[in-house]
């Protein structure tokens, strides 16, 4: 699939197979998140960590479950989540930095056909202490966002978007 398809086809998937991907899958995906800008070149201020323990699944849908008093299914039953940790970053270029790697990986996984959907929620509900320890990342590291990815259960239709555009 040519880039410019990938980005035309992506789109949230929010309904999963109960199926793990591919390690060649989630590598391609991986390496699509590694090859991302990043500010000032600190790619040692960002951690990539993939979650497929069911276990630790479980506890970060609880964890998500407990802020919001319902069950929130907060990851969609995703198979994989892939968190992008930062340092704290210069004029808090973090989040950008983790955009950046977030959208490489999206499109690298719609590329081949994997689902995924960007997550924010579980950075924001779970503190942050509590899901940098289940995440095993260092002191100085926080978790910003990650990635759902799994095989959709269905075929997915991409939308059309519109952003205002200007030109002066
Ligand atoms: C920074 C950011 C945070 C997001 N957080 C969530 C989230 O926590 N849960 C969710 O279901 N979707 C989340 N999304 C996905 C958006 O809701 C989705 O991309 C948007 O509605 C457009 O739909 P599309 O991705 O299907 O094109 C997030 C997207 C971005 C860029």
């Amino acid at each position: 699939m040519e880039t410019l398809e990938a980005i035309k086809r992506r789109v949230s998937t929010r309904k999963y197979l109960d199926k793990q991907i591919k390690d060649e899958e989630l590598q391609i995906i991986l390496d699509a998140g590694k090859q991302a800008p990043v500010a000032y070149n600190k790619y040692d201020d960002l951690i990539i960590t993939v979650v497929q323990n069911k276990d630790v699944l479980n506890e970060i849908d609880r964890l998500c479950d407990k802020y919001y008093g319902v069950d929130t299914r907060i990851f969609f039953d995703a198979p994989t989540l892939i968190f992008v940790s930062s340092k704290k970053a210069k004029y808090d270029q973090e989040y950008e930095n983790v955009a950046c790697i977030m959208e490489n990986m999206a499109l690298a996984a719609t590329d081949i056909n994997i689902g995924n959907v960007y997550l924010k929620g579980m950075t924001l509900h779970i503190e942050e202490k509590t899901l940098a320890k289940i995440l095993n990342l260092p002191e100085d590291f926080k978790a910003i966002a990650a990635l759902g990815v799994g095989y959709p259960d269905r075929e997915t239709t991409p939308k059309i978007h519109d952003i205002k555009i200007n030109r002066i």
